[in-house]
């Protein structure tokens, strides 16, 4: 049983947010188009940053057409609902093709509708640590988490997947399994740092774009951390600070690799390289946290 308070409860044996469990009807129902793309991502693994990115390349680079709105506006999140600000499915059935959409939802409780009309979907995954480090942050940060308690604390919870979205284990692990399905397109948060103009042409070309010199140079400028930390559209300031109060940590925190070095102790790391080890075992998916 979790001790999240009354604003979350349990949907398949996952720990999410009341409001988006109450309208999950509307999200089982959901009748994707074939031509959607789905960005799929456990939280806190990069999924605004491949957004905007995407978003690029689907208006050629027209940088002015990607600050018309909010990120979250311009690409819905599929299962969020947060008052009358935020209802992911309306949003999108309102929406002109193509559509695009966020979800941080495990394949298995994805729309079937997703599966049945073969959209493509691309996934991103980011290391366990830094993830858990920036999760924490997004708890602090975002209103309606309860307090997380000490950094330890809420690793601990993180590692029994006692987080909302339930455990990052069984996230990536399941999403990694479609990773043989052409349609489906699994990113590293890692390899974007390291190499992002590579990253960028991986993308182009899975979604079926030409790509030139000019328009990858464009959209890596606009995308990048600095770049969106700066712009309106896409650091999260139009989200009312009642939801999410940046005072306390920006959305835009530090977009490194690495940062777990700085908040693990030594002894949380090794215990949590033990239950690593368990968690993924008999798993081909490899993850860098050296970088
Ligand atoms: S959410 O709330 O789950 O949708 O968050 P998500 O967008 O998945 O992840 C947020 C983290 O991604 C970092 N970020 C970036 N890193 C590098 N470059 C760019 N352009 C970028 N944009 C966002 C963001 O800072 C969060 O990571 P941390 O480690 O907290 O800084």
């Amino acid at each position: 049983k979790h001790d999240y308070g009354e604003n979350f409860g349990e949907i398949h044996g996952i720990l999410l947010y009341k409001d988006f469990i109450e309208c999950w009807n509307d999200v089982e129902a959901f009748q994707a188009r074939p031509d959607d793309l789905v960005i799929a991502a456990y939280p806190k693994s990069g999924t605004t940053w491949l957004t905007e990115i995407v978003y690029m390349i689907y208006k050629d680079g027209d940088v002015e057409k990607c600050k018309e709105d909010a990120i979250f506006n311009r690409v819905p999140h599929l299962e969020c609902r947060a008052k009358e600000i935020l209802n992911g499915v309306k949003q999108l059935k309102e929406m002109k093709s193509p559509r695009m959409t966020t979800t941080h939802l495990p394949p298995q409780l994805l729309p079937a509708s997703f599966w049945e009309k073969r959209c493509k979907m691309i996934y991103i995954c980011r290391n366990a640590k830094d993830v858990a480090v920036s999760y924490y942050y997004f708890c602090l940060m975002v209103t309606i988490h309860p307090d997380p308690g000490s950094f330890p604390e809420f690793v601990d919870k993180f590692m029994q997947g006692q987080v909302p979205y339930g455990s990052w284990y069984d996230h990536v692990k399941s999403w990694w399994e479609k990773n043989e399905d052409p349609r489906v397109l699994f990113m590293f948060y890692e390899d974007m740092k390291e190499d992002i103009r590579k990253e960028v042409m991986k993308l182009m070309q899975f979604l079926g774009r030409k790509s030139s010199e000019e328009l990858v140079d464009k959209i890596i400028k606009h995308t990048s951390f600095q770049e969106m930390k700066n712009n309106p559209s896409t650091n999260y300031t139009m989200m009312p600070e009642e939801i999410m109060n940046q005072k306390v940590s920006p959305f835009m925190r530090k977009g490194i690799s690495g940062d777990w070095k700085n908040h693990f102790t030594l002894a949380l790391n090794e215990r949590f390289d033990i239950h690593y080890e368990q968690q993924m075992k008999g798993s081909t998916l490899k993850l860098r946290t050296e970088i």
